[in-house]
Order: structure tokens, then C-alpha cells, then sequence
């Protein structure tokens, strides 16, 4: 295996196949930077997480989080898949509608919710997931839902990286302890008849007995409110979060040991608070498409400075994460898999930034010339969907991959996009 249990990306004589297409016939074809995802690793995630979970508790459900990758035919893959649809804002319900996801398999964890936007989501009967009682009150006006889910701030969050913590004093999402029995309540009072809890706490974490902490935090906020306010939560949704490796040596997350963990402490927690059996939500972007996903990128110039500097056509503005937190990505030189990886490189992007760097003195082949192909690995979630125009530069393309066949459901931009909805106000148009 090349990379962790990731079956689709295969060394073929020396050269990458990605479920069953050869890398470089993709580049050729669709041209560079290019994002390209396995429809089979997708399925594959997807099966996993539900065998681990189901196995220990049937009622439990996934909802994919649209953030993560928001290519339509990725939503749509998933949705056909049977996976519920997690969205942050109107334009992802929209997309998980266009999906096929019926309503009461959206859940809309909106942040800092706008009256239209929580119209929008009544309207169509799509299940709210609020993160602050002030929102009850502006439902009032538009119309009480019979569910209603709240997002709580358990007061702890976790992640390998800061920016990628959710919960606990400094994260500004989700209802604190102080206020959740004032929130049921409340709703209860308005005439709320089914109710969700929800907590998402960090992202990215790779570790089995977080999920268990968590898990008791969450039901020990839950079950007592249940008790007191005699409600019954239809599901308990422990958000995203599953990690993926992204350094070589690094552990992937035993999800067995996740579902059996969390399970045996839900069903602890349920028991003792006779809550019954209500679903349990997990909403995974990053674990159903991360490692789904790889950006092709092709060496454009090369430059002998204080260090050795390998530019590419890929950049901070195709995949920002490296430049926005530090965050590590393995690559992969594509053309020669055999080749030493002896000599420290320095690959980086044409954007005019210095953060603009994939890899910073990385052990990488000595001999890579203009025009070879790298694949940088780990980019189906927040890759594509958190790229940008800056520096003029325009979006990639990108491709769905399975069995040896390729489909663009993503056109490369161009100069047209760069340009596109722009004006130019009448008095500066003529002469200067
Ligand atoms: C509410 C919510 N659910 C799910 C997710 C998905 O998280 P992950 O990609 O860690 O699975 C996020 C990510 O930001 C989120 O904000």
C-alpha cells in the first residue's frame, strides 16, 4: 500500500494509479492543477463508518458534511449512498436539496444565523440546528418548527492544529452550558414536540478516547435536561471530527475502537438517564472524502537559490491549507515512484506570498525537471472548496475517478472567470 489503507492509489512499474488511472494520462487529458477523487474510496469510507457504527448500534446514521467538498457529484455520490446531508448555510441546503438528501436529513448547523437564512430553512422543512437561544425569539416571527436541534459547547475542543478547535472558552461556536436548559426549555415552551443535541468539537482528531470524553461531556449536559424538562431527544449527533493521517508513520483512527467506545458510553449514559434509544449522528466530512482526494500539480520552474525551489502550477490559492495553518500534505513525485527521495526541496506555488509553500526542505528526488508531475495527497476535504482567485490565478479542474474511468464534473477556470460579474463604471471608461 502507498498510503495508508488507501487501496485505490496503487504504484504501477514505478508510476501513480489512482483507482485504476494512470495519474499522468489524467494531467494529460485535463491539464494541471487538478483535484482528482476515487468514487471507490468514497463508497469505501463511507461502508466502513457505517459497518463500525451499525455493528454496535443500528440506529445510527451518517450526514455528510457538505463543507468538506462541495462538488455536486460528491454530494450526489453520497447522498445516493444514503448518507444525510450536514450544511452551515443556505446555498449547502440548496445543494443537498439538488442532491436528492430529503429535508428531515438536512440538518442546518447555520453559525451566526441571518433571518433569511433561518426563513429559508423553515420554509423548507429543513431541521434546525441552532447555536444560540436568541435565535428562538427571531423564530417566533417566523414560525416555530415542531423539531428543533441545539448545537452545544460542551467546553472542550481538540485538534492537532488551533484553528481547527470548535469547542471550549475561545471557540465561538454552539450554546455553553450555563444557557442549554434555559434554550429546551424555551422551545419547549413554544412548542417544540422533538428535539436534537449536537456538539462538534474539533476536527482532525485521531484519537479513540477523545470521542468517548466528549461523548459523556455531551450526554451528561443531555440527560439531565431530558429528565427535568421531560423531553425526548430524538437523535444525539456527536458532529464530525474522525481524523485522517496526513504524515507518513502516523496512526489512522481505529474506527471499530471508535464505535465500540462511544457506543459503550452512549448506551451508559442513555441507560442511566432513561433516555431511550434515539439515532446517533456522527456528520464526518473530512473521513468520507479526505484521502478520496489528490492534487495533481506539474513542476513549472525551478530555481537554485539559498535553497532549491521547485515551483508549481498548484498554489495557496488552489490548496490554502498549508499556507493557512501549517498544514502538513505527503507528496508524491508521480512519474517515478522508485526514485530516491535523498535531496531537500522546496515545493512551492506562483502565488506572491512567502506562506505560498507545500513543502519546506522535504526529501524529495534530486532530479525533478521542469514539466514532471507531482500528487499531493489528503485533498478531497477542504481542498478545492477553500480555493481562490488571488493573485488572478484561476480555480482547477476537477475529475471523478473509478475503475480506470475519468469524468470532469468540475471545468477549470479561465481568464473569463477571473473577469466574470465585473464592471466598469461610464467615467473611466475612454480615454485616460
Ligand atoms: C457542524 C459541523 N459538522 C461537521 C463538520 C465536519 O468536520 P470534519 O471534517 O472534522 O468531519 C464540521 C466542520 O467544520 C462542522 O462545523
Amino acid at each position: 500500500m502507498i498510503w495508508n489503507s488507501v487501496a485505490e492509489l496503487e504504484n504501477r512499474q514505478g508510476r501513480l494509479y489512482f483507482d485504476g488511472c494512470s495519474v499522468e494520462e489524467l494531467a494529460r487529458e485535463f491539464g494541471t492543477p487538478l483535484y482528482v477523487y476515487s468514487e471507490n474510496r468514497i463508497r469505501a469510507n463511507y461502508r466502513r463508518l457505517l459497518e463500525a457504527y451499525q455493528k454496535e448500534y443500528p440506529r445510527f446514521a451518517a450526514y455528510y458534511a457538505v463543507k468538506a467538498n462541495n462538488n455536486p457529484a460528491i454530494i450526489k455520490l453520497l447522498a445516493q449512498l444514503g448518507a444525510g446531508a450536514d450544511v452551515a448555510c443556505v446555498n449547502e441546503i440548496r445543494m443537498a436539496q439538488a442532491a436528492g438528501v430529503p429535508p428531515e436529513k438536512i440538518l442546518y448547523s447555520g453559525v451566526y444565523n441571518s433571518d433569511r437564512d433561518l426563513r429559508y430553512a423553515v420554509e423548507n422543512g429543513v431541521r434546525l440546528n441552532l447555536e444560540d437561544v436568541s435565535q428562538l425569539d427571531r423564530l417566533e416571527a417566523i414560525g416555530i418548527p415542531s423539531f428543533l436541534c441545539f448545537r452545544i459547547n460542551p467546553g472542550i475542543g481538540a485538534s492537532g492544529i488551533e484553528g481547527l478547535i470548535f469547542a471550549g472558552p475561545d471557540a465561538k461556536f454552539g450554546i455553553i452550558e450555563r444557557d442549554i436548559e434555559r434554550a429546551y426549555a424555551k422551545a419547549k415552551t413554544l412548542g417544540v414536540q422533538t428535539f436534537g443535541i449536537h456538539m462538534m468539537t474539533g476536527s482532525n482528531i485521531l484519537s479513540v478516547s477523545y470521542f468517548e470524553q466528549v461523548v459523556e461531556k455531551l450526554l451528561d449536559l443531555a440527560g439531565p435536561i431530558a429528565q427535568k424538562l421531560n423531553i425526548q431527544f430524538d437523535f444525539i449527533d456527536i458532529g464530525g471530527s474522525l481524523g485522517v493521517p496526513y504524515r507518513p508513520g502516523e496512526e489512522e483512527l481505529d474506527l471499530d475502537a471508535v464505535a465500540r467506545t462511544v457506543v459503550g458510553k452512549l448506551r451508559q449514559k442513555l441507560s442511566q438517564y432513561n433516555m431511550g434509544e434515539p439515532l446517533l449522528l456522527h456528520e464526518p466530512g473530512r473521513f468520507l472524502v479526505c484521502d478520496a482526494g489528490i492534487l495533481l500539480a506539474s513542476v513549472t520552474s525551478i530555481k537554485d537559490g539559498h535553497k532549491r525551489f521547485v515551483g508549481l502550477d498548484a498554489g495557496m490559492h488552489t490548496l490554502l491549507r498549508p499556507a493557512l495553518y501549517g498544514a502538513y500534505h505527503h507528496i508524491l513525485y508521480a512519474g517515478d515512484l522508485s526514485a530516491a527521495c535523498d535531496t531537500p526541496l522546496n515545493l512551492v506555488g506562483q502565488v506572491c506570498e512567502n506562506t505560498d509553500q507545500f513543502a519546506k526542505d522535504r526529501p524529495l528526488p534530486a532530479n525533478v525537471k521542469v514539466g514532471d508531475l507531482f500528487a499531493i495527497l489528503n485533498v478531497g476535504s477542504y481542498g478545492f472548496c477553500m480555493s481562490s482567485q488571488y493573485n488572478s490565478q484561476p480555480r482547477a479542474a476537477e475529475v471523478l475517478v473509478a475503475n480506470g474511468r475519468a469524468s470532469l464534473i468540475r471545468e477549470r477556470e479561465g481568464y473569463q472567470n477571473i473577469i466574470q460579474g465585473t464592471r466598469i463604471p461610464p467615467h473611466l471608461i475612454g480615454e485616460a
